[in-house]
């Protein structure tokens, strides 16, 4: 009998499985992923086919179109700049083949035994596991974490074939499509069109809402749409497709956009209109166990209506994030462990590697709004920070929310170079309970872009130094 066993392998699972044994607890993770050698392929959608994937692609999307548009005003030459796909695609691969070979070790250094097979619960106490060959073995745990992560949506209207792929698609083309559609301009619709669009493509984003990422901070939402559309994404809002045929080598789309049908041929064409929880057979339909709209119903410690049964990363609420998937691991763990943790999911952070980066922390505006809660607002363009101009980035701004009574930061929104990074500075100062002027009175290196945030702190109050206040 096994103290804990996890099913799924992605930044949940794993994450859970290794935090429970390093807390004394026997502990197995149940993969049905396979690899190449018929053993459990660790890591999940994050490391397979996700996060890591995307974010080598983009990187080395970024140095081409760099080498490509940008380097000459630097004074610097490049005769004969040539794209090598194969190459670009295998360091990408490398990369993920040594983070998820990682786990392995990490799973070997912690004492977590891995088995290779699908999971499903069939009693409190009783995972079935159906290996790839067919036979089946029934493993007893005393606590059982869910972490089977999700899956691409698939929408009737563009289903999946040889020229209509998912973002798992996206990641392997093995050519630069001259022409591509992607459907959703979401997370991935614009972290994989800008990779293949500054690689070459031809990229039309079809949108069905009218409003461009309304996730965001209305101002993120509005800036950053410009600058995707000067990058070259011909983003179409307020588009529904209504049907696409496979052709031989392309893709024909009609999608409506304002009451006017529209058929365009695409060499390529990427659906990412978000994805579904994978909790489909994972749990006996017999257990007392609610399933909402494919979530697995769990309270704010990750607990299912068994006690011993708990779900965390995208197969249950919330943000279909790595991070936040890992967090709830490890609080699942050391309550399994009898310890008092907890997930603080006022505290999220969220980011799109786009260039520049666009990521945020707490509220934004428009939830202030809706809340009735008194805020002010300081920002700090990055075209008056020294640093981002001397590095060719000065797109964008900070913007800090505070509570217009207590100054406490109630949110903090970034646009710009490095923006992932100030916004862990953000979030840091947060989960301190910072106050604006807390960040005001805080000395940072010059010249860094991280003072567009102290700048922008200090705009709170009307005291920024490099850009002009009003002198009352
Ligand atoms: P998953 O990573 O999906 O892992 C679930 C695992 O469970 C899989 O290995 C699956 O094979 C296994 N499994 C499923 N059912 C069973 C079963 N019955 N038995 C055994 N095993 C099973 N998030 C970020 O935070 N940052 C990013 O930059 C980012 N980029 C992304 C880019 C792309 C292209 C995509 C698609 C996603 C990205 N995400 C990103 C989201 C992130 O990948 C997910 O939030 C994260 O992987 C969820 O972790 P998880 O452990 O819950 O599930
Ligand atoms: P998404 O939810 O971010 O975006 C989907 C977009 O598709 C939305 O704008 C939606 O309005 C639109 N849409 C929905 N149905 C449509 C239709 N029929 N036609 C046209 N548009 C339609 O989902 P996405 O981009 O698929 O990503 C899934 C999730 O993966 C993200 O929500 C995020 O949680 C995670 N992710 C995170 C990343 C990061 O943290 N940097 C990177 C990539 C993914």
């Amino acid at each position: 009998m096994f103290d804990v066993v996890v099913i799924g392998s992605g930044p949940a699972g794993y994450v859970a499985a290794i935090k429970a044994s390093q807390l004394g607890l026997k502990t197995l993770c149940i993969e049905e992923s396979i690899d190449k050698k018929g053993k459990a392929n660790l890591g999940g959608t994050c490391l397979n086919v996700g996060c890591i994937p995307s974010k080598a692609l983009l990187d080395s999307s970024h140095r081409y179109y760099e080498a490509h548009k940008n380097l000459s005003e630097h004074g610097i030459k490049i005769e004969k700049l040539g794209l090598d796909l194969s190459s670009m695609m295998k360091r990408k691969d490398d990369i993920v083949n040594k983070l998820t070979g990682g786990i392995s070790g990490l799973f070997s250094a912690n004492k977590v035994k891995s088995l290779s097979g699908r999971g499903k619960v069939i009693s409190p106490n009783t995972i079935e596991v159906t290996k790839a060959d067919g036979s089946i073995e029934n493993i007893e745990a005393k606590n059982i974490i869910i972490a089977t992560g999700s899956k691409p949506i698939e929408i009737p209207s563009a289903k999946f074939s040889k020229n209509i792929v998912d973002s798992t698609g996206a990641l392997s083309f093995d050519k630069v499509p001259k022409t591509l559609g992607v459907v959703g301009a979401g997370i991935i619709g614009l972290e994989l069109g800008s990779v293949w669009s500054r690689l070459g493509s031809e990229v039309t984003v079809i949108e069905a809402l009218d409003d461009f990422l309304p996730i965001a901070d209305k101002d993120i939402s509005k800036e950053s749409l410009k600058e995707f559309k000067k990058q070259g994404l011909d983003i179409q809002l307020g588009s529904k497709v209504t049907k696409s045929s496979q052709e031989k080598d392309c893709v024909t789309v009609t999608y409506e956009n304002q009451g006017k049908e529209i058929e365009k041929k695409f060499d390529k064409l990427i659906v990412a209109v978000g994805r579904s929880p994978n909790s489909e057979g994972v749990i006996d339909e017999g257990l007392n166990i609610s399933i909402n709209k494919g979530f697995i119903e769990v309270n704010e410690f990750c607990q299912t209506a068994v006690s011993n049964i708990w779900a965390v990363g995208d197969v249950v609420r919330g943000p279909m994030l790595a991070h936040k998937g890992s967090e709830e691991g490890i609080m699942v763990a050391e309550r399994i462990a009898e310890k008092h943790a907890q997930v603080n999911y006022d505290l999220v952070p969220s980011v799109i590697y786009s260039h520049p980066e666009i990521a945020w922390v707490g509220s934004n505006e428009g939830e202030l709004k809706s809340k009735n809660i008194n805020y002010k607002v300081g920002k700090f363009p990055f075209s008056a920070s020294g640093r981002a101009l001397a590095v060719d980035q000065s797109v964008g701004f900070v913007k800090v929310l505070s509570d217009k009574k207590t100054d406490t930061i109630l949110g903090v929104h970034v646009f710009g170079p490095a923006a992932a990074e100030i916004v862990q500075q953000a979030l840091i100062s947060m989960e301190f309970g910072a106050s604006s002027e807390d960040i005001a009175l805080t000395m940072f290196s010059h010249p860094t872009v991280s003072e567009a945030f102290h700048e922008a702190a200090l705009a709170s109050n009307n005291q920024a130094i490099h850009i002009g206040n009003k002198v009352k």
